[in-house]
This record gives C-alpha cells, structure tokens and sequence, in this order.
C-alpha cells in the first residue's frame, strides 16, 4: 500500500471532503487570478491603432443601432456622438486616415448628418459644427451605407441556400411586429440547436424561455441594451451554463464556451424558423443579477450567459450593415 492510500485509509471521509474542497478553492482562486491580470493589464487599452478603433467600435455601435429603431429619434444619442467625434479627431491625429474601419465610422457620421436633413431636422448644435469639420476632411465620403431596408416578406428569402448566403444573410433585428412567435416554433429551434458541439459533449446549456411581457420588462428594466426597441420583444431566451456540469479551475470557462458555441448554433436556428433575433448581453453586475435571479426564480447553479430577443419581423424595418473586419486583420499565421 502506498503511503498515499494508507493516509487515505485512515483519515476519516468527511475531513477527506474537507481536504479536498480546500485544494480545488485554492486552485480556482489560483486560475481566477491568472485571468484576471491579464484581463485587467489588457481589456480597455489604448495603446495601438487596432486598441483604439476597438474603442471607436464600441461607441459606434451605440449610435449604430439608432438608426435602426422602430422609432427613429432625430437628435438621438448626442453624448455618444460627441464622444465619438472626440475619438474620431484624437485618431486622424494619432494614425492618419486611410484605415477602412475608421472610413466605415466616417461613413456613419455622414448618414447621421443626412438622415437629419431627410427629415429637414438640423443636426443638434452641440455637434453639428464639429460634423461638418470632420467631413470636410473626408470629401471622398459622400454615400453611407449603415443600415440595410429590409421587409419582412423578403428577409428570410436566403436560407434554403448555401452556408455562406444563408449565414450572411443572418443579421441582428431590433423591431419586431408585435404578432407573438409559438412557442412550440422556438422549441423546433432550440431542438436543431442543441446539436451544437459542447466540452466532453455535456451539454450543460440550459434555455429558459420568458413569454410573459411583465418578466421581460423585469429583465429589461435592468439591462442596458434594449433600449429603443425592447417594448417590441415578443420571447426573451436566456441561455445559461448548469454549473455543475464543470469541474475544476482549467474549466473554468468553459461555461461560457459551450453556452457561447450553443448561442450561435441558435442565432441561426431561429433565422433558419424565419424568427427575427437580436443577441443581448448579460452584462450585469451582483445586485441586477440577484434583482432578475430572485424575480425569475432562477436557480444560483445556473449561470446566465447571455440573452436572445425576439419576435415576428414587422412589414419593413432596418438592421445594421455592421461591416466586419478584413479576413487579414483576424489572421495570425505562424
Ligand atoms: C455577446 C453579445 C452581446 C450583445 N449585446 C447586445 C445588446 O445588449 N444590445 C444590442 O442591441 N445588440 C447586442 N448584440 C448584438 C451585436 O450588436 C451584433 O451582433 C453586432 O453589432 C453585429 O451585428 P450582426 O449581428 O447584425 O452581424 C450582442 C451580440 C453579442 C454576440
């Protein structure tokens, strides 16, 4: 008998657990901490061309999405505008012009000008002047494409075709009609979905789907990113990791992994049923978590990941080009 099993044999198997919950605690702190320095050294810098439109980005899609809304709102998001013209100067100064996705926010704030002179609007004052600077450096920027006119006849028109026109033919809807999706069309979804590929295939995600409008208004009075159009959501699919699923500190994220893969394989499901889907984060902090946890009576071992809304396509509305990156700009070969 090794010394190991000897000891093993006679400490009693309640200290044994002891023992254990001690060792796997030390090493989670352990694991946490590893990815929390990187997390906080890296997440937010501004020190390179790439970390700085990363943050352009992000501003811009705040705006991004007003154009898309229901209701369009002339004068929408000034703040965010002002911020980003800020960004916009500080960039052509730092880096110069020529970047394509610096050309794509140009080619935004262009729209947000035309857009308000459609409607014989002027632009907000506080901004207006700092606009047309910007744009008289950019001469050659004179058509905008931000959002795509859409109907809700002809938007699924592509998903019997290939992969690639079906997949690109997916895109975040932000309006929905009102007319309520069946539940049993989201559970055909949620059915082709759980095909996706999960770690040691254990299928630790967990959808709970929320119809009634009082809950959704629970959730929503919460989160930041429905704004404009959450009073249009017609089902909101949370989708969440069953904790007990995982182990130890080197799974530690794989909750977030498998419920990430899960998400997409049911983003495209439900364009797939012809149900208009926009993903929303989970971006709460503990207090909003336990408001929404103790309101939907959802279980602490399950953690929410992220949500999905959606609802039936209206007659016409707008999504967001939302350009993508050059398959160069993601490619590191070694
Ligand atoms: C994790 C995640 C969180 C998101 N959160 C929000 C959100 O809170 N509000 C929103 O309007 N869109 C949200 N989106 C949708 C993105 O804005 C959208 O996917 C992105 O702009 C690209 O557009 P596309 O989906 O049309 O390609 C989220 C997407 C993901 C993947």
């Amino acid at each position: 008998m090794t010394l190991r099993k000897i000891v093993k044999a006679v400490i009693p198997a309640k200290i044994l657990v002891l023992i254990q919950n001690f060792r796997k605690r030390r090493n989670l702190k352990k694991f946490f901490l590893y990815d929390f320095r990187r997390y906080a050294a890296y997440s937010g810098r501004d020190e390179t061309e790439e970390d700085r439109i990363a943050l352009i980005n992000l501003v811009c899609h705040g705006l991004e999405k007003g154009f898309t809304m229901p209701d369009f709102r002339p004068g929408f998001g000034v703040e965010k505008m002002r911020e980003l013209l800020m960004l916009c100067d500080q960039f052509v100064t730092d880096y110069g012009a020529t970047n394509h996705q610096f050309r794509d926010v140009v080619k935004l704030i262009y729209e947000y000008r035309l857009c308000h002179q459609r409607i014989n609007v002027p632009v907000p004052l506080v901004i207006a002047d700092k606009i047309d600077q910007l744009l008289e450096k950019f001469p050659d920027v004179n058509s905008s494409q931000v959002q795509i006119d859409c109907t809700g006849e002809h938007y699924f028109d592509d998903i019997g075709k290939e992969f690639p026109v079906f997949s690109g033919s997916r895109h975040s809807v932000r309006n929905f009609s009102g007319i309520p999706v069946p539940v049993e069309d989201v559970k055909q979804a949620i059915e082709i979905a759980k095909g996706a590929p999960s770690a040691c295939n254990r299928q630790a995600t967990r959808v709970v789907i929320i119809s009634d409008k009082e809950k959704i208004a629970t959730v929503f009075a919460q989160h930041g990113g429905n704004r404009g159009f959450g009073h249009t959501v017609d089902k909101l699919l949370l989708i969440c990791s069953y904790l007990p699923g995982y182990c130890n500190g080197q799974e530690r994220n794989w909750a977030y992994v498998d419920a990430g893969i899960f998400t997409m394989n049911l983003a495209y499901a439900l364009h797939y049923k012809k149900i208009g889907a926009v993903i929303l984060n989970w971006n709460m902090n503990p207090e909003r978590n336990e408001i929404i946890y103790k309101a939907l009576d959802i279980p602490e071992y399950l953690t929410v990941v992220v949500m999905i809304a959606i609802g039936n396509l209206p007659e016409r509305f707008k999504v967001c080009c939302s350009p993508k990156k050059e398959l160069q700009e993601i490619i590191l070969e070694r």
